[in-house]
């Protein structure tokens, strides 16, 4: 299928490794210019770089995306260097701190802050530049968390507002032309990150896992997550708006497969 990305626009907030990354090799494979934003400079440097020598269009913006200004820089930013903007990726997030007794008021501020605040405010400085696009699009990358709550609550409880932004945004921004969806990956397998750290760490209690929350026996690929992005950044996607799609390889099924009665 072509899904008409070649030419296009992208910022992808926390582009430089993960999800994010997979998403911006996606999106350049299909010929779009991407602008990647994160804190971490040498790793932006690498990741522009793979992009560059894929022979993809890419320029790396560091910035915090938990600081007001340095996030409306970085969009605006984003839109000078690809002399303006269709699609935008608000893919940085995270959790600070545990349950609700293993964590403060504080790590529940921040954890808003990265997943929910960021996400709005980059859609509130990028609307200028989607809006002179005809094909203008927003992907939230939010969690399975946000509908089967794990161990950490305040992730839990951030990314349930942040799946939720989605049909907001899409009713508020689609009489300009913007459509806006959410993407809610389940436990994702990315190079150097934490469940691939438990796979090298604590192989037995990672394949048990592995085993019992996913029918096909294993997580889902960062690989995975992105191609289904790109579709509904694509102009392919434009009868999906205000959505939220699992990508979580069955892991959000109703419950664990059990033995069947005899
Ligand atoms: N991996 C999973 O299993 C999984 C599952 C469901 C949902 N998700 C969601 O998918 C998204 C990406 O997750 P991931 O696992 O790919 O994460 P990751 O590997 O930790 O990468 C996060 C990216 O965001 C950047 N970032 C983090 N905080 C930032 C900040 N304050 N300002 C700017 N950039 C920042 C990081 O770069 P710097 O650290 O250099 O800033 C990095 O580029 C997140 O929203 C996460 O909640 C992940």
């Amino acid at each position: 299928m072509e899904l008409g990305l070649g030419g296009r626009r992208a910022l992808i907030t926390g582009g430089s490794r993960g999800i994010g990354l997979a998403i911006a090799r996606a999106l350049v494979a299909e010929g779009a210019a991407v602008a990647l934003c994160a804190r971490g400079e040498a790793e932006l440097a690498d990741a522009v770089a793979s992009l560059a020598a894929s022979g993809g269009r890419a320029v790396g913006i560091r910035a915090d995306v938990t600081d007001e200004a340095d996030l409306t820089a970085a969009v605006d930013r984003a839109a000078a260097a690809l002399g303006g903007l269709d699609l935008l990726v608000a893919n940085a997030g995270g959790a600070a701190g545990g349950g609700l007794l293993d964590s403060t008021p504080a790590d529940w501020v921040a954890t808003y802050g990265l997943n929910v605040l960021h996400a709005a405010h980059a859609v509130r400085v990028a609307v200028p530049y989607l809006a002179g696009s005809d094909a203008a699009a927003v992907l939230l990358v939010s969690s399975l968390s946000a509908h089967r709550p794990g161990s950490r609550s305040s992730y839990a409880t951030a990314k349930a507002a942040e799946s939720h932004l989605a049909p907001v945004l899409a009713d508020e921004l689609g009489g300009r032309g913007i459509r806006v969806n959410a993407i809610s990956p389940g436990s994702t397998l990315v190079p150097g990150g934490g469940w691939d750290r438990m796979r090298a760490e604590r192989p037995a209690e990672f394949d048990r896992f592995a085993a019992e929350e996913f029918p096909a026996g294993r997580l889902v690929t960062a690989e995975e997550v992105a191609d289904v992005a790109c579709f509904l950044l694509s102009p392919r996607a434009a009868g999906v708006n205000g959505a939220d799609v699992a990508v979580d390889g069955g892991q959000q099924r109703p419950g664990p497969r059990r033995p069947t009665p005899r």
